[in-house]
């Protein structure tokens, strides 16, 4: 079934229909989803989501935007999250220069405070860039440990750059962009990604696939990314989903068993 690996279910606009929509989801093929923290109110609700349905998962961290709010209290708080069983994820961390909410000195700090917690603690890491190749690509080479796991998160870099990723092993979020007409370039390094280092994602509400664009996405239109990849990669729509789920439980280290 589809793992969706990147959602904010927590997010205002679900509120009028979350339970309906999330206890939905498996009608639409979707088996498991992790909810990302962007900020610690999201990061408590992750952790909420969690233990509320059995097939959410959560991941907890500060987004780029939003370090300013973190001290060494709060970055305890994360750590006890990171010990509760289906806390799977530091998340998503990372560099914003495009929205340049914070400094960017302040984002690189906490960016690889949270990355070292992650190193610590044996958790993936999910990774937020936006304009901000060159630094992100020097940090995760810093700080990268043998045998972490790391997502880079809706991938909008150059194919260049994902070869360099690749040769270090990390993961590629793939989602409603792919659907875009003007996403020729995403599609380029879908086109030469190993299907073993891709995870479906939504991101949702935001980034709703083609036909849906502009319009809340959920989970379940995962479909039309599923539709897409399988057409680029030239095998069925159910290997898509087998090979990605296979993917999503290596990444997070979520067993068949605790389904
Ligand atoms: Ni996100």
């Amino acid at each position: 079934m589809i793992f969706d690996t990147h959602a904010h279910y927590d997010d205002s606009a679900f509120d009028e229909d979350r339970d309906v929509l999330l206890t939905s989801l498996h009608e639409q093929g979707v088996g498991m989803l992790v909810n990302v923290g962007a900020d610690m109110e999201s990061s408590a609700c992750s952790v909420e989501l969690a233990e509320q349905y059995p097939f959410i998962y959560g991941a907890v961290g500060v987004h780029p935007d939003g370090v300013g709010e973190l001290n060494e209290e709060k970055l305890c708080r994360l750590r006890e999250y990171l010990a509760l069983p289906k806390i799977v994820a530091v998340g998503e961390i990372g560099l914003d220069y495009y929205w340049d909410k914070e400094q960017h000195d302040l984002q690189k700090e906490w960016f690889v405070r949270q990355f070292r917690l992650a190193a610590e603690t044996g958790m993936p890491v999910i990774i937020h860039s936006r304009e901000a190749a060159a630094d992100t690509l020097d940090i995760v080479k810093e700080e990268l440990q043998p045998g972490m796991h790391v997502v880079m998160h809706c991938y909008s870099y150059s194919l260049e750059q994902a070869r360099e990723y690749l040769k270090m092993g990390l993961y590629f979020g793939i989602g409603g962009v792919l659907t875009f007409k003007n996403a020729r370039k995403l599609k380029e390094v879908v086109e030469e990604l190993p299907m073993e280092r891709i995870l479906l994602e939504t991101d949702c509400p935001y980034l709703a696939p083609v036909p849906f664009r502009g319009k809340r996405n959920d989970s379940g239109k995962l479909t039309y990314v599923v539709h897409e990849i399988s057409a680029l990669k030239g095998i069925p729509e159910e290997e898509v989903i087998r090979i990605t789920e296979e993917n999503a439980r290596r990444f997070y280290r979520i067993g068949k068993e605790r389904r």
